[in-house]
């Protein structure tokens, strides 16, 4: 992990408020699906973390959509701008050799994380489907998807693309017939909490990449801690990455 300048190389904004951002590979060490970069945007002191979405030797992605002040900075920068950045940050999918079939469930922007995944798992010829729901049609990055010998299940809450319904009703729907080794899941905060509740009834294993608020992203301020059963823990230093079973599910989400 290392702060430094990385020149922005590109930028396509889909939809108005979806960014596919390719930024120079500087980093000191190669990163983990599920790790993350903390962002000096200039709207405020604090860093913006983001997901790495993919990375090569030269560049990696971040995708992310515009929410607040910061994520609107960050759409409006050019490429060749320079961002000051601290990463790879945090935990990461636990990809053990001995997983034979995976499924990968993501949740709307919570693709980010798990496009790195995809890419990784196809490089270590893993087996893996990959669920992937969204609100509706326009809300689907299905073409930032690596190309590559998977099963992908699409689905939109209003049906307008793929299945209609919720991705976690598509998951449910296949383990009637068939238990994965391991499901990996990104996405909203309720979400998740229903994977869990799934993954716990078909007693499956699982890890979802979890959300807070963050402000240090090292492990120092304690500002991003959850409830877990093993006691408070860091989602910036002991996650993004949980293992479902270790969370406890709150009524709301987190942010
Ligand atoms: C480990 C991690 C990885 C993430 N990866 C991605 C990613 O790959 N793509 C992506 O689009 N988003 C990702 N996020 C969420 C992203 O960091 C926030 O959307 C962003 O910080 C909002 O900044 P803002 O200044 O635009 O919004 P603000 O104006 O600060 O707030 C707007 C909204 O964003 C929420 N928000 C604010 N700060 C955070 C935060 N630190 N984390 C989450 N939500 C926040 C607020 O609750 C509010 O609803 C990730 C968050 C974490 C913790
Ligand atoms: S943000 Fe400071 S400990 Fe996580």
């Amino acid at each position: 992990m290392k702060q430094q300048k990385v020149r922005i190389l590109s930028k396509k904004i889909y939809n108005n408020r979806y960014v596919d951002m390719w930024l120079e590979n500087r980093f000191s060490e190669v990163p983990e699906p599920g790790q993350f970069v903390h962002i000096f945007t200039g709207s405020t002191f604090l860093r913006r973390p983001f997901s790495i979405g993919t990375c090569t030797e030269k560049d990696f992605r971040i995708l992310f959509q515009i929410k607040g002040a910061g994520t609107r900075k960050l759409a409006d920068m050019e490429t060749g701008c320079e961002l000051d950045i601290i990463g790879p940050l945090g935990n990461h999918f636990p990809v053990r050799d001995n997983l034979n079939e995976i499924y990968v469930v993501a949740g709307g922007i919570g693709i980010a994380p798990l496009l790195f995944l995809s890419s990784s798992l196809l490089e270590k010829k893993k087996r893996f489907k990959f669920f992937y729901g969204a609100r509706t049609k326009s809300d689907l990055l299905d073409f930032l998807m690596p190309d590559g010998d998977y099963e992908k299940i699409f689905s939109t809450d209003d049906g307008s693309y793929g299945e209609k319904g919720t991705i976690v009703e598509m998951l449910k729907n296949r383990l009637h017939s068939k238990k994965p080794d391991v499901v990996f899941s990104s996405g909203p905060y309720l979400m998740l909490k229903e994977i869990s509740s799934v993954c716990s009834r078909y007693d499956i294993p699982a890890y979802v990449s979890l959300e807070n608020i963050m402000f240090c992203g090292l492990g120092v301020c304690q500002g991003c801690v959850i409830d877990a059963k093993n006691g408070y823990q860091r989602v910036c230093r002991d996650g993004p990455v949980f293992n479902h079973k270790d969370v406890i599910w709150q009524k709301k989400p987190l942010i």
